[in-house]
């Protein structure tokens, strides 16, 4: 049995710990000049160290699995006691604000620290590669737990050519060990999940925390359009097969049918052109695409209706068209006794209680598949993220540690 440290930590001093360590995080990048920390990186293996210790701190048990998830767990009062799972991710977008996914580890690492020895075990985890900028998809560590994750993914290369599977091993994991990282068949209590909105229906709601209602569906795909590099000052323009100009067509089309379809946002965020030269005309380039929805029908027929438009595009211009799926997620729907005691537990501290959806992925999609899940969502100025502006207010991350705390002792009785 761990011998359990209980810091009986003031509410404001828990909210001023879990600030300043999202500050110490936020130094932690691959980057320099700028907050990036990417899957199987350097400044992953430092974040994992820092909030590790932290764990211990805390008084947890901590392991890092096969999926290179990182793991702090409180035992319960006897063997087979079942397990309630918290927890969000540690990687970041580029160029990212210091909030999104470490808030949630952090304010779990507080509300768990602070409340004390519970009659069921409880996790913290931080789980791999959430965001999937380095490979393109999303969810591999919450996947993994699940024991949902393909493993042909395994396979994908990042920009330098490592792959998945070599970046696993990099990072303390084994690709060849995913099935032992499953949860399934575990007594589980659930997952619950605080995250920062990322929307602004909270501040618009003057409401410090919100409950999920719902998590919108997502696809992830690659649109990777071919033609001939040439010489920019020789070759005609009528006889070019220009495949960044047909990339940009399809991009405003993408763009085009998010505007037209309610409640869809299509995006192309990358746009990788070779050989990427000024003075020569794109022999290639690779567009992204995301495309969300809280009805998956509505999301799949856009998606269906861009590929036949980067399709036409590619045939009107004399350019190929390589299609490949990334990643394909449908709307999750969340727990309901899960989030009504969440949404006890908010109106209970005095808090107006708002559920709302979230167009934003997270690891409770994955983890939807192993347990219940319910989120937490935290205000955050104008709603900004992925993005260096990120910010929180200090008595809001007060209110998300009360609340979870009270959540976990709700669960207790
Ligand atoms: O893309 C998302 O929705 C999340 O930030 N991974
Ligand atoms: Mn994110
Ligand atoms: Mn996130």
């Amino acid at each position: 049995m761990l011998a359990v440290v209980v810091h009986d930590v003031p509410r404001e001093l828990s909210a001023d710990v879990v600030l300043d360590r999202c500050a110490a995080l936020a130094a932690i990048s691959d980057e320099p000049e700028r907050l990036t920390r990417l899957f199987g990186g350097e400044a992953m293996r430092r974040a994992h160290e820092q909030v590790g210790a932290w764990m211990r701190e805390a008084g947890l048990g901590v392991r890092t699995d096969a999926a290179a998830n990182l793991i702090g767990r409180r035992e319960g009062p006897a063997p087979g006691a079942p397990t309630l799972v918290l927890g969000s991710h540690l990687d970041t977008v580029a160029d990212a604000g210091a909030y999104d996914g470490s808030l949630g580890v952090l304010v779990a690492l507080a509300a768990v620290e602070r409340c004390g020895p519970l009659p069921y075990a409880v996790e913290v985890v931080a789980f791999s590669d959430e965001e999937g900028v380095r490979f393109g998809t999303a969810y591999l560590g919450s996947r993994a737990f699940a024991g949902t994750f393909p493993a042909e993914l395994l396979d994908l290369a990042d920009a330098f050519g490592v792959t998945m599977a070599e970046a696993l091993r990099t990072c303390g994991g084994d690709p060849d060990a995913l099935a032992g990282v499953a949860r399934a068949g575990e007594p589980l209590l659930g997952y619950v999940e605080v995250h920062i909105e990322q929307g602004p229906v909270l501040e618009a709601r003057d409401a410090p925390l919100g409950v999920v209602s719902a998590i919108a569906g997502a696809t992830r795909a690659e649109a990777r359009f071919v033609g001939r590099a040439g010489h920019a000052g020789t070759v005609p323009m009528d006889a070019r097969r220009d495949a960044l100009t047909g990339a940009a067509e399809w991009a405003l089309a993408v763009e085009a049918t998010g505007r037209a379809t309610p409640g869809l946002v299509a995006t192309v965020g990358a746009l990788q052109v070779e050989p990427g030269a000024p003075n020569v005309v794109a022999g290639a380039a690779a567009a992204t695409l995301d495309v969300r929805h809280a009805e998956d029908a509505v999301r799949e027929h856009a998606v269906a209706a861009l590929r036949r438009s980067a399709e036409a595009i590619a045939a009107a211009r004399g350019l190929d068209l390589v299609w490949t799926p990334r990643l394909q997620t449908p709307a999750v729907r969340v727990d309901g006794r899960l989030t009504a005691l969440l949404g006890e537990s908010i109106t209970a501290a005095g808090y107006p209680l708002v559920s709302l959806p979230s167009g934003a992925g997270h690891d409770a999609v994955a983890l939807a598949d192993l347990t219940g899940v319910a989120m937490l969502f935290v205000r955050c100025a104008g709603g900004v993220s992925h993005h260096p502006d990120e910010s929180v207010e200090r008595a809001d991350v007060a209110a998300a540690i009360d609340v979870l705390c009270a959540l976990l002792r709700r669960l207790a009785t």
